[in-house]
């Protein structure tokens, strides 16, 4: 039998899979630490992290451990049953963020409607808003996934053309805007705000210092909750554990995605105290999967190898050699390089017809993996787990790649 190519891996999803999405053109079959290899073999620094959902390095040996363990021996019971690891899970990251509750889900977008439908029901049950009043207040340019009802409050064509009827009760401002918040949350039936502490996916672009402590007291004085989407800033991503510490402000809503499997598994969940979880009763609220033995295992070892390993405090040093470094490079495609820790992104500026995109292929030859976000920027955000001489390799690989443009 002759052995596939990349080519023919590639032409066999684009023939029998959906066109949801435009992958680089390599195809992957290993990972370990910060680096994956693909069919050929050949060895890549990984420089997305499954959207920051690696945060501690491709098959971690410990969440590997944890994954097969619990899946050897019970993976699902669903929520019809207790299991004797949800408890555990529930009781470790409760305190390590210092929320009363936990509510288990899957993926970030499950985590953010489970977060919309919690401030509805707190608006009606606790803050006394009229039924089928309670607006939520959102940013342009947010991402929190792709349902339905969170498509309805993006700004983004192509998340939102040809999707309505839209889930209705959102009021969108510009991000990054007190003024703009202070006029909007000062309206009728306002339930909550809810926004990245960095707004990711529209590019990395991170409000100015001391922008959420605003946020926090402008919500606290109009008894609004503030709900922070940190599926993709948190778990140490942004240099800190949350990327709301930069302004040492306690979300009332927290939700968390991506890395608290450390990539392993499909892995949410929301955090908030007993006046806003204990809204919602049985059987009106929950997933199958959610809050299953394997996700409890997993998800604990996740968190303690952030701890352990000094994920956080790497993050931050790493991701600062990597600004230091790339802000100093002069090249005509270089825009702008701006983040913080380990989420960090160059705008480029297209030259001769060459984009982002072609950057980004460059870089795959010489052996780095990154993907260009709206055409014309890159994010760069390796594993956390990163040291010195290795981010420093990469960063050579990266002003190689911009030198080949000039
Ligand atoms: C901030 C943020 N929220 C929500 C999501 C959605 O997560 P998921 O793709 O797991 O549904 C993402 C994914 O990129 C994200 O970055």
């Amino acid at each position: 039998m002759q052995t596939m190519k990349s080519h023919d891996y590639i032409e066999r999803e684009e023939k029998y899979g959906a066109h949801n999405y435009h992958p680089l053109p390599v195809v992957l079959e290993k990972g370990e630490g910060i680096y994956m290899w693909d069919v050929e073999g050949r060895k890549y620094f990984d420089f997305l992290s499954s959207y920051s959902a690696v945060n501690q390095g491709h098959c971690h040996p410990r969440l590997v451990k944890a994954l097969t363990e619990q899946a050897s021996k019970l993976a699902l019971t669903s929520r019809a049953f207790y299991n004797d690891k949800l408890g555990g899970w529930e009781e470790f990251i409760t305190c390590f963020f210092g929320y009363d509750r936990m509510l288990p889900m899957n993926s970030g977008a499950e985590g953010v409607e489970t977060a919309l439908k919690l401030a509805r029901k707190w608006a009606y049950k606790v803050k006394g808003i009229a039924r089928e009043r309670a607006k939520i207040i959102v940013c342009n340019g947010n991402f929190h996934g792709r349902t339905i009802s969170i498509i309805s409050m993006s700004s983004d064509p192509d998340a939102y053309n040809d999707y309505g009827p839209y889930t209705e009760g959102f009021v969108n401002i510009p991000y990054n805007d007190v003024v703009a918040l202070e006029e909007a949350i000062a309206g009728n039936d306002i339930a909550a705000f809810l926004a990245e502490p960095i707004q990711a996916e529209a590019g990395v672009f991170v409000p100015d210092d001391g922008y959420l402590k605003s946020v926090r007291e402008l919500c606290t004085q109009y008894n609004v909750l503030f709900i922070a989407d940190e599926i993709q800033t948190g778990i140490a991503r942004s240099g800190k554990m949350l990327a709301v510490d930069y302004d040492e402000v306690r979300p009332d809503i927290l939700v968390l995605g991506k890395a608290l499997s450390g990539g392993m598994y499909p892995i949410s969940c929301v955090l908030a105290d007993d006046e806003i979880m204990l809204t919602v009763k049985p059987g009106e609220h929950g997933s199958t999967f959610g809050g299953n033995p394997i996700a409890a295992a997993v998800a604990v070892e996740a968190l303690k190898i952030i701890g352990d390993e000094k994920l956080a405090e790497n993050s931050y040093a790493m991701g600062k050699i990597f600004r230091d470094e790339m802000q100093a490079v002069h090249s005509p495609m270089i825009e702008e390089v701006r983040g913080k820790g380990l989420l960090n992104a160059i705008t480029v500026r297209p030259k001769d017809g060459k984009t982002a995109w072609d950057v980004c292929l460059t870089m795959k030859e010489l052996g780095l993996l990154a993907k260009p976000t709206h055409g014309h920027i890159i994010r760069f955000t390796p594993p956390l787990i990163i040291n010195e001489a290795q981010i420093r390799e990469a960063i050579d690989i990266i002003k190689k790649a911009f030198k080949t443009f000039e």
